[in-house]
C-alpha cells in the first residue's frame, strides 16, 4: 500500500472548503491511485460546522479518502503535511481599513509560517488562496525560513481560468485553443490579464481580437472585476471556482505544464521584468519535476508596463505596511 499523501486546507468549514474537499477527497489532485489524507484547519468556533463536513465527507465513501483530521491548532494539523491549502483567511469587515486587514491576516498567516516551519513533511508546497493572497503569502513565507522560499505561491490561477474563459467566448472558440495566457501582479483589481503573449490556435490573441477597446475596456475589467459580479449575482463570493482553481494550480504545481504553454502563479519576484524583487507576483511561470520558473524574454511594450507597474506598486504598498507591522 502507499503511504497516503497529506494535505492540509485551512479555513476547511467555509464556502470554499465546501467544495474543495469533496473534489480533493475524490482524487482530483492526486489522481485515482493515491490515497489521500486530509488535515483541516478550523477556528474553535467553526469545529462543530467542520464535524458536519467530515460526517459528509465519509458518507461519500471516497476509495482515495484514507482519513481526515480536523482541529484548531496548526502546530497539529500541518504534523508531516506535503501540501498546505491556506484558504481560511479574515474578510474585510464593514469600516475595516486595508491597515487593518493585513494586520488581522498577519495574526493568521505568521502563525500558521511558523507552523509549517515546525512541523510539514520536508518537500511541503504551500497554496495562500486567501485574501489578500499575495501579501498573505509573502508573510507566511517571511514566518517559514526553513522552507525553500520557491515552495511558497499564491493563487491567480482563478483569474487566469476566468481570462481564457472570456477569450475563448469572445472568439467562439473552445477553452483547449487558448494557451500562454498570463496574468500579471496582484490578485486584486488591479491584475492585469495580457493577451498579447497569449495565443488562441497558435495565432497572437491580441491580434485574433483585434480590437484594442474591447482589450482595455472590457476583457481586462471583466476579468479583473469578475469576483465583484460574482457577489452581486449570487450573493456570495466565488467558491466553487475558487475551489477549482486552487487544485488546478497544485495540481500544476505537482505535474507540471504542457509543453508549449505556460500557467500564471504568484511567486516570489527575482526582479524579472522589473518586478521588484522580494514581492510576491503573479508572472507567467512554467512548471517541470514540481519547480517552477519564470518564462524570460517576453517583450513588454508601453501599454502592459504601465499595468504590471501599477499592479506591483500596489503589492509593494502592501509588503510596506506589512513591514511596518512587524509581520515580515
Ligand atoms: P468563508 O468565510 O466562507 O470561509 C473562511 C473560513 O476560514 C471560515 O470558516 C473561518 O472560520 C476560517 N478561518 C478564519 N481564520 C482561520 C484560521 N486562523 N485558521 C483556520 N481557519 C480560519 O470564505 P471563503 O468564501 O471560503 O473564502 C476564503 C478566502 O478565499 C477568502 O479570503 C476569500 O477572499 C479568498 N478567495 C480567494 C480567491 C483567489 O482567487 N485567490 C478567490 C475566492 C476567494
Amino acid at each position: 500500500t502507499t503511504t497516503p499523501v497529506k494535505v492540509a486546507v485551512t479555513g476547511a468549514a467555509g464556502q470554499i472548503g465546501y467544495s474543495l474537499l469533496f473534489r480533493l477527497a475524490s482524487g482530483a489532485l492526486l489522481g485515482p491511485d493515491t490515497p489521500i489524507q486530509l488535515r483541516l484547519l478550523e477556528i474553535t468556533p467553526a469545529l462543530k460546522t467542520l464535524e458536519g463536513v467530515v460526517m459528509e465527507l465519509d458518507d461519500c465513501a471516497f476509495p482515495t479518502l484514507a482519513g481526515v483530521e480536523i482541529g484548531d491548532d496548526p502546530n497539529v494539523i500541518f504534523d508531516g503535511v506535503n501540501h498546505a491549502l491556506l484558504v481560511g483567511a479574515r474578510p474585510r469587515g464593514p469600516g475595516m481599513e486595508r491597515g487593518d486587514l493585513l494586520e488581522a491576516n498577519g495574526g493568521i498567516f505568521a502563525p500558521q509560517g511558523k507552523a509549517l516551519n515546525a512541523h510539514a513533511a520536508s518537500d511541503v508546497r504551500v497554496t495562500i488562496t486567501g485574501n489578500p493572497a499575495n501579501t498573505n503569502a509573502l508573510i507566511a513565507m517571511s514566518n517559514a525560513p526553513d522552507i525553500p522560499t520557491e515552495r511558497f505561491s499564491a493563487l491567480t490561477r482563478l483569474d487566469h481560468n476566468r481570462a481564457i474563459s472570456q477569450l475563448a467566448a469572445k472568439l467562439g472558440v473552445p477553452v483547449t485553443e487558448i494557451k500562454k495566457m498570463t496574468i500579471w501582479g496582484n490578485h486584486s483589481a488591479t491584475q492585469y490579464p495580457d493577451l498579447f503573449h497569449a495565443e488562441v490556435g497558435g495565432r497572437n490573441a491580441a491580434e485574433a481580437v483585434g480590437d484594442q477597446d474591447w482589450l482595455a475596456n472590457t476583457f481586462i475589467p471583466t476579468v479583473a472585476k469578475r469576483g465583484a459580479a460574482i457577489i452581486e449575482a449570487r450573493g456570495s463570493s466565488s467558491a466553487a471556482s475558487a475551489a477549482s482553481a486552487t487544485i488546478d494550480h497544485a495540481r500544476t504545481w505537482i505535474d507540471g505544464t504542457a509543453e508549449g504553454d505556460w500557467t500564471s502563479m504568484s511567486v516570489l519576484s527575482d526582479g524579472s521584468y522589473g518586478v521588484p524583487e522580494g514581492l510576491i507576483s503573479s508572472f507567467p511561470v512554467t512548471v517541470s519535476d514540481g519547480q517552477w520558473s519564470i518564462v524570460q524574454g517576453l517583450e513588454i511594450d508601453d501599454f502592459s508596463r504601465a499595468k504590471i507597474d501599477a499592479s506591483t506598486a500596489e503589492l509593494a504598498e502592501e509588503r510596506e505596511a506589512v513591514k511596518g507591522l512587524g509581520l515580515i
